[in-house]
Order: structure tokens, then C-alpha cells, then sequence
């Protein structure tokens, strides 16, 4: 892209104002700027005004689960199915990782974060041997397709060369960045961040399957034939990636998606809840549950809505191929953003100064038409690392490991 297509493209988004140092950046500046603008998409700059006007909820319904006491039965039956496709390598494992982890406050990367005690145990390193069970299981190497974003790509590839993919075969490891979204001001003004470069973070987790697409990776599944996709968060230590017993039952069932769930804690957890929205599987956020959603018991005198998401999906590649260029729901967050004064200064404010604009992976669920919702149990699948303290945290997902004999 040259000058004269930047201003077209800024000026027809009211953007103008993100090419006003361009004259005193270097020769080097001025092309990483033209990039970026080339790069970006401001369309989703215009829903600042849309912040607060949530789209309205279809009907919301309980969705039946596959509980603990049917999945035990069945295990055996489907374990096999999972490992005899998992040997065919219709089952590829794409980690999520390309998020900034702000809440836990380190400058890398969430996956170097090292948990050990007495020795070193890196998020990273507890993922990927949770997935080398699976590979010792059915003695095949399961590709692994680890999506980072420009901010941590180099740190993440350099940090997982240098410790040997921890045990992986590298030749089973693809990475891939997600896109960038700008942030902006309360009206929709993007900021920037320096002179030549415009604040930008993460689109958010949602928009991993067409950033696959974009990124060329989806030829890479093809041509391995891989027809089923489990992703998965980077923050869940516990976390059991290619369950063949889970990979089996969802083949079983014929869902377009199956989504591993725990029961919740407590009727107030702060958990996404799977349901039935208007007919189809969806996912409503903590936040979105009403108190009488809540307070609903089904036949058994159960809660209702008791079913919690732990960012553990297995997706059917023909039917995420449906829906690929599909829109999805636009989140508008209230952020921090790093912004220059004006006297063209970077400062980084305390308080949240505007918005960043993310799609989630848990819209797909209700893109799509069945889901199997089916249980774990939590003490074993599910240490989510958020914070360094206090509720899912480093201290709350140490003790969750020592209790299933991780030695730290
Ligand atoms: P979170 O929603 O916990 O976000 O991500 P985060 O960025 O890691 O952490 P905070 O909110 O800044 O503290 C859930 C999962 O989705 C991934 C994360 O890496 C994590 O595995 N993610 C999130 C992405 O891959 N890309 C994104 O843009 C956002």
C-alpha cells in the first residue's frame, strides 16, 4: 500500500489522523505504518457507538448433557472409536495462545510462565505433556497447531524451539498468528501507540478458524486429512487435549461440535453456561444469566443452566468450513490502551480510556447446529491460570495439580 492509498483508506473510516507524524517518521516507520493500515479492518470501529446496546437473546432452554454416569458406561466403546481416529489422523489439537494475559501481569507470553516449585514447570511444558499421554496412548504424534498474535509470536516460537517442544515432534508443531484489531477512544478513534504505529491488540479467541484460513494452515489439514479440531485454551493446566474417549463420543453422536463442560460450583460462577438458544446450542456468559435462569431446576430437582464451558472444544472441519465467512458478534471491551499525548508522548493509563473489539469462540457454538455437551469432572480438567493470585490462579491451579500427582 503507498501513501496515497493509506489516506483514501483512513479517510473512509474518519481515521485521518493516524497518518499526522507520517512526515517525520523514518523510511522504515513510514513502511511498518503502511502495513499496518493496509492490515487493519476499521469497519469494526464504528460499533463503538453500538457499546451497551447488547443484541437482545433468542429464547434460552436447557440442553441436555452427557452426563459422568453415561460417559463411564460407555467409556470403552468410546475410547476405541476416539483412538482409531485419532491413528487415521482425523484429529488435529489447535492451542489457543495468542491472548495477552494482562490479568496475570507477566511481559511474556502466558504459556512461559514457569509454576514450578522446587523445579521448573512451564504452563507450555504441562499442555504439551498432557497431549504426549494421548500420543503414548495410540502411539501417534497428533498435529499441533499453536496460534500466537504479533505480540508474542517471536517470544512463544523462539521459547518452544529452545526447550525442544518440550518432548513434541516438531515436525508435528504449526504456528500461526491470529489478526490484530485496532483499539480506539470512546467515539471510535483509533489510538496510537507511537508516532508510526497504531494501538492494537488480539481480535480475540473467536476469530481463530478464519485467521487459520487466512494464514495458509488450513492446506496443512487438508492434505493431513485431519477432519476434527480440538481446541483449546493455554491457561487450562489440567487440561486433557485429543480425550479419545470425548473425540468418540462426539464422532458417535454426529455432532458439528462438542464442548467439554464441568457442573458448576455454584449457581453464581463466573462461567459461559451452555444451553439452547431459540432451538440452537449457545453459550450464555455469566453475566448474561438472569437470576430466574438460575434459580431453574430441571425434572431431577437439578439446577437447570448448571453446565459450565472450560474452552475445550472439538470442531467438525466441514462444518467450521460452513460458517467461515459468516459474521460473528462483535464484543466491545472496556480497556486500558496505551495512547500518545499530545505532545507525542506514549503514555499508559491507569484507568480504561477506551475500547478493544474481540470475537469469542464461544459465538461458533450457536453458529452451529448440534452440539454435545458432555461432562468432566472438574478436579481433573479444569486449573485455569488467570490471575497470579485468588480464584483461578497460579496458587488455585498449584493445587489442583499436586492433587492429580503433578509434582511441582
Ligand atoms: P482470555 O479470555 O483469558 O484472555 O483467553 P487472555 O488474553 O489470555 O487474558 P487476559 O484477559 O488479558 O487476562 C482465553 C484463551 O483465549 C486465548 C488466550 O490465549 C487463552 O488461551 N486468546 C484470547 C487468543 O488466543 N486470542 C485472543 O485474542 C484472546
Amino acid at each position: 500500500m503507498d501513501y496515497a492509498e493509506a489516506v483514501k483508506k483512513v479517510s473512509e473510516y474518519g481515521q485521518e489522523h493516524v497518518l499526522q507524524y507520517f512526515n517525520e517518521l523514518s523510511e522504515e516507520e513510514k513502511t511498518a505504518l503502511l502495513r499496518q493500515i493496509a492490515q487493519t479492518d476499521f469497519s469494526v470501529l464504528a460499533k463503538a457507538s453500538e457499546k451497551g446496546k447488547e443484541q437482545k437473546r433468542g429464547v434460552i432452554t436447557p440442553i441436555p448433557a452427557m452426563k459422568l454416569s453415561e460417559i463411564k458406561e460407555k467409556k470403552e466403546t468410546y475410547t476405541k472409536q476416539g483412538i482409531e481416529l485419532i491413528r487415521a489422523g482425523k484429529v488435529g489439537a489447535v492451542l489457543l495462545a495468542g491472548g495477552m494475559g494482562t490479568r496475570l501481569g507477566s511481559d511474556n507470553p502466558k504459556g512461559m510462565y514457569n509454576i514450578g516449585l522446587t523445579k521448573e514447570v512451564y504452563i507450555f511444558e504441562r499442555i504439551i505433556r498432557n497431549l504426549l499421554d494421548v500420543v503414548e496412548q495410540t502411539g501417534t504424534f497428533i498435529h499441533l497447531f499453536i496460534m500466537t498474535s504479533e505480540k508474542n509470536h517471536e517470544k512463544t516460537t523462539a521459547f518452544l524451539k529452545e526447550k525442544k517442544y518440550f518432548g513434541y515432534a516438531p515436525e508435528y508443531v504449526t504456528f500461526f498468528m491470529q489478526d490484530m484489531a485496532p483499539a480506539s477512544d470512546y467515539s471510535g478513534k483509533v489510538y496510537m501507540e507511537e508516532k508510526g504505529l497504531m494501538s492494537a491488540s488480539p481480535n480475540g479467541n473467536g476469530g481463530w478458524f478464519s485467521s487459520m484460513k487466512r494464514a495458509g494452515v488450513l492446506e496443512t489439514v487438508h492434505k493431513a486429512g485431519i477432519e476434527w479440531l480440538n481446541i483449546f485454551a493455554v491457561d487450562n493446566v489440567l487440561q486433557r487435549i485429543a480425550d479419545p474417549c470425548f473425540v468418540g463420543a462426539v464422532a458417535e453422536k454426529n455432532c458439528a461440535v462438542g464442548a467439554k463442560v464441568i457442573k458448576k460450583a455454584a449457581p453464581d460462577e463466573k462461567v459461559g453456561v451452555i444451553c439452547l438458544e431459540d432451538g440452537r446450542p449457545s453459550i450464555v456468559e455469566y453475566y448474561e444469566l438472569t437470576k430466574e435462569l438460575m434459580e431453574t431446576k430441571d425434572e431431577a430437582g437439578e439446577p437447570a443452566y448448571n453446565y459450565g464451558v472450560i474452552l475445550n472444544y472439538l470442531f467438525r472441519v466441514k462444518d467450521l468450513e460452513e460458517i467461515v465467512g459468516q459474521e460473528m458478534p462483535l464484543h466491545i471491551v472496556e480497556k486500558k490502551i496505551p495512547y500518545l499525548n499530545e505532545a507525542g508522548e506514549t503514555m499508559k493509563p491507569e484507568q480504561p480510556n477506551g475500547y478493544k473489539y474481540e470475537s469469542l469462540v464461544l459465538d461458533m457454538i450457536h453458529m452451529l447446529d448440534s452440539c454435545l455437551v458432555y461432562e468432566v469432572v472438574r478436579e481433573h480438567e479444569f486449573a485455569p491460570i488467570k490471575n497470579p493470585t485468588g480464584i483461578d490462579s497460579v496458587e488455585s491451579a498449584r493445587e489442583l495439580l499436586k492433587l492429580n500427582g503433578v509434582e511441582l
